[in-house]
């Protein structure tokens, strides 16, 4: 292996490397023989980056406040095989759909250490839940909170909630993935009187058991401060509700949100960092308030998938406007990953077939959807592309897959997950005749 310096190489995987012939290698495996077995557009994750970000979250946040449970936000992305490895690194999940809960329940996951999440769960979902033995369901209405205490009911079942508050704090994210903020579709305003409200109903009724209160601001949040003044919110509002009603706080849940590099020039806290300054926060908030400790939950969804994830894509064709720009055009596109151009998400792109070449082609990186806006990254400097190379974007771990869909009736890309040097097929391509099997005629 060449140990040659290739800077993009740090947004892989961990285990990214290039051989001699200039091929990025993950897990062990040359990628460009892995788009030739199996196709492009192709997703690979790469196991030790998956269990090393579990293991990481776990292990920054436990050193400070040994009480901290990890819940993996399945939104990010879920199967069922990535489901098992969450499973085998011993964290816990958040689902917020009866399909995210059927996917964990197939692999036999903790139920009890599953937290259900949405601001619409439909009755279905919550008697499948219900029945599951889900761990907590994480209230977000009034609506819900009277539909659940009558299921419950209906089953014998006391069911343990924690409440979702709306702190009223601005995260500085995207505005489609701000919800920490008053005017929000997600939970019980703490401003307008509407959580103190929920607390009252939600402890008077017969078979719900308050254990705690959740927040979740945005996604994602790549600072400090917002977690930091929300959970004084919170807090804040946890004293004054267990002296008026006596109730005492047992879990604090302060949702995920965790930034991930996604460029070279991108400034992101460390895991360490989040942990520090989250649990520093903590302290000194329930010392002051007078609070005893409560089990902290995290739900990081993007940090625990988001590296571990690189998109492989062939070229085709290639047009130069002269004195305007030079597309490169692959064989996915918003179809596989419509970040870009959802919320103008930028990444990185490295030729995977000419790693160590020099950089000088400024290029824009199309993808092959009937939509001008299915551009996946705006004039990067690549290796001179010719068609039939290997495009691979780094950090594609998170929310491309499960917001991946079937525009231009394209199948969605296969999984394949990659360690030491073994490639496994985790989930298979969409066909033509799959997409067609549920139509009818
Ligand atoms: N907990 C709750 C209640 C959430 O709503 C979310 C994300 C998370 C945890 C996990 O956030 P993470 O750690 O992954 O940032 N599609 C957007 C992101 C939407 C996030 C939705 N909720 C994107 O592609 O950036």
């Amino acid at each position: 292996m060449s140990t040659k310096k290739v800077p993009k190489l740090a947004l892989f995987p961990l285990t990214a490397k290039v051989n001699k012939q200039g091929h990025l290698i993950i897990g062990g495996c040359d990628v460009v023989d892995l788009a030739e077995e199996f196709g492009t557009p192709l997703y690979l994750f790469d196991e030790l980056t998956l269990r090393h970000q579990c293991r990481e979250f776990k292990e920054e946040f436990g050193k400070y406040h040994p009480d901290t449970l990890v819940i993996y936000a399945s939104k990010a992305v879920l199967n069922r095989a990535l489901a098992l490895i969450f499973k085998e690194e011993g964290l816990g999940l958040d689902v917020v759909s009866g399909g995210e809960l059927s996917i964990a329940h197939s692999v036999d996951f903790p139920l009890d250490e599953v937290y259900f999440h949405g601001n619409n769960k439909t009755p279905e979902e919550l008697n499948l839940a219900l029945d599951l033995g889900v761990g907590r369901i994480v209230v977000d209405n009034f609506y819900e909170l009277g539909l659940l205490n009558r299921l419950a009911g209906e089953k014998g079942i006391n069911q343990d909630i924690l409440l979702r508050l709306t702190p009223g704090v601005d995260p500085h994210t995207h505005q489609y993935t701000t919800t920490g903020t008053i005017e929000s579709k997600f939970g019980f305003p703490i401003d307008t009187g509407q959580a103190e409200e929920a607390v009252n109903q939600a402890l008077s009724a017969s078979n719900l058991n308050l254990s705690g209160f959740h927040f979740h601001l945005g996604s994602p949040v790549s600072e400090v401060q917002p977690y930091e003044l929300a959970m004084e919110l919170v807090l804040g509002f946890a004293q004054g509700v267990s002296q008026k009603f006596g109730f005492s706080l047992s879990e604090f849940d302060i949702g995920g949100g965790f930034g991930v590099l996604y460029t070279l020039d991108s400034r992101v806290p460390t895991i360490a960092e989040y942990a520090k300054s989250v649990i520093g926060k903590l302290n000194s908030l329930i010392l002051g308030l007078g609070l005893s400790r409560p089990r902290l939950i995290i739900e990081p969804g993007r940090a625990i998938v988001g590296q571990a994830g690189v998109a492989l894509y062939k070229v085709g064709a290639i047009k130069e406007i002269p004195g305007i720009k030079k597309y490169v055009c692959v064989d996915g596109g918003i179809s596989d990953n419509i970040r870009p151009a959802l919320y103008g998400a930028k990444y990185e792109a490295l030729v995977a077939n000419k790693a160590l070449k020099a950089e000088r082609d400024v290029v824009t990186i199309a993808g092959k959807l009937c939509e001008a806006g299915d551009i996946l990254v705006k004039d990067i400097n690549l290796a001179s592309v010719h068609s039939g190379d290997i495009i691979a974007i780094p950090v594609c771990g998170a929310y491309s897959i499960p917001m991946a869909s079937n525009y231009n009736a394209m199948p969605r890309p296969a999984i394949v997950m990659v360690k030491e040097g073994r490639a496994r097929l985790i989930r298979r391509q969409e066909t033509y005749q799959g997409m067609m099997n549920l139509d009818l005629i």
